[in-house]
Order: structure tokens, then sequence, then C-alpha cells
């Protein structure tokens, strides 16, 4: 996984809760800590550092990556303006998600492999974003979503979500419907 995921993770736990607190978590998690954003580093170091946060900070592991999702957001949009000012809803951006943003990802980085979205509007006018990854990240991938529908001013919401990877989170669909 990129080196942005790990310096904003441990800038995030910084904010909220302490610089001690990130040297705990990369003690425990028994890693170097010395991450780079364009870098890349192996996904076990990630879930090394999450597990660990979730004992230190009695936050369970599904909410921890819930909670950087939507912060992660706010930090694409500050960082990444380009990919969102172009649109006035959420559906516009999502329509895009694949095509444009992770597309582009995975052409600025070589060795980045962002995880395959693809987006549907239905002629009932609901949608469905589904999320598709061996990494199984799909809680991430909410925080990143309910934090996108919120920056577009709720015009969607999100109703309900399906794992069609029987339970192994690989494969999950989001539907989103007018608020
Ligand atoms: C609603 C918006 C977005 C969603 C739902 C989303 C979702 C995700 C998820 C879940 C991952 C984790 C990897 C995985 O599960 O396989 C990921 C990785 C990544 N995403 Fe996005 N993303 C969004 C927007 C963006 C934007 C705006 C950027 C712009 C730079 C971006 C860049 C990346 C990068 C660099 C990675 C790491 C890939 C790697 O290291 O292999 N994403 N994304």
């Amino acid at each position: 996984m990129m080196g942005m995921v790990f310096t904003e993770l441990l800038d995030m736990v910084e904010e909220r809760y302490s610089l001690d607190l990130v040297d705990d978590v990369l003690a425990k998690a028994g890693v170097s800590g010395s991450y780079t954003s364009v870098g890349y580093y192996e996904d076990a170091d990630l879930v090394g550092i999450v597990v660990a946060l979730s004992e230190e900070s009695n936050i369970a592991v599904p909410d921890l990556l819930h909670l950087f999702g939507t912060h992660l957001f706010s930090r694409f949009v500050t960082l990444y303006p380009t990919f969102f000012d172009p649109h006035e809803s959420a559906p516009s951006f999502l329509e895009g998600l694949e095509s444009h943003v992770h597309t582009e990802v995975r052409k600025l980085y070589a060795n980045a492999h962002p995880p395959i979205f693809t987006f549907d509007a239905n002629p009932d006018g609901t949608y469905a974003l589904t999320y598709q990854s061996n990494r199984g990240l799909w809680q991430f991938a909410q925080g990143l979503l309910e934090a996108c529908l919120k920056h577009y001013g709720q015009a969607l919401t999100l109703a309900s979500i399906e794992d069609q990877s029987e339970g192994a989170g690989t494969k999950v669909r989001f539907n989103l419907v007018p608020a």
C-alpha cells in the first residue's frame, strides 16, 4: 500500500490522540515507522498498525477503518481539490471514481493497486457503488463514501450494504438512495 495511506493514518492518530500514542502503536506493531508518502510498504504493516491502534485505543478495527476513511476523505479534498471541484454532486464524482480518480492513481504510481469500483445509476433514482479488492477494506471505503456524500450536501444517503463475497468483504455493494 502507498506510503501516503500510512503517513495519513499516523497523522490522524497524532492529531486525535498524541504523538506518544503513535510511538506506542509503532512499537507494538513492530514496524519502523519511517514512511514516506510516495514509498510503498507491506499491507501487513498497515494491518499491524491498525490492530495495535485498536488495542491501545479500545476501538474495534472496523470502527477504526471507518474513522480513518472519513478522515482521509477530508485530506483528499484538501490535497487534491481538482478531483472534487469539477463535480456538483456525489453521483457525478462517484461515476468517475474508477475511470478517473483511481485510474489516474494507477498511471502515476505503478505499484499502487487501488480497489476497483463500479457505479450504477438505477432507473428509480437510486445508485449502487460496488467495491472490489482482495484487501477487503470495505469499512474504509464506507468511511470515504459517507464523507463524500456529506461533502456533496447529503442529497444521497447510504441505505444498505451487501457483501457479495460470502462475508469475505472483498466485494461489497453500497446502495445509495435520495435523502
Ligand atoms: C469516495 C472516494 C474514494 C473511495 C471510496 C476510495 C476507496 C479506496 C479504498 C477502500 C482504498 C484501499 C485499498 C483497497 O481497499 O484495496 C483506496 C486506496 C487508494 N486510493 Fe482511493 N478512494 C476514494 C478516493 C480517492 C481519491 C480522491 C484519491 C486521490 C488521490 C485516492 C487515491 C488512493 C490511493 C493512492 C490508494 C492506495 C492504493 C495503493 O497503495 O495500492 N482515492 N481507495
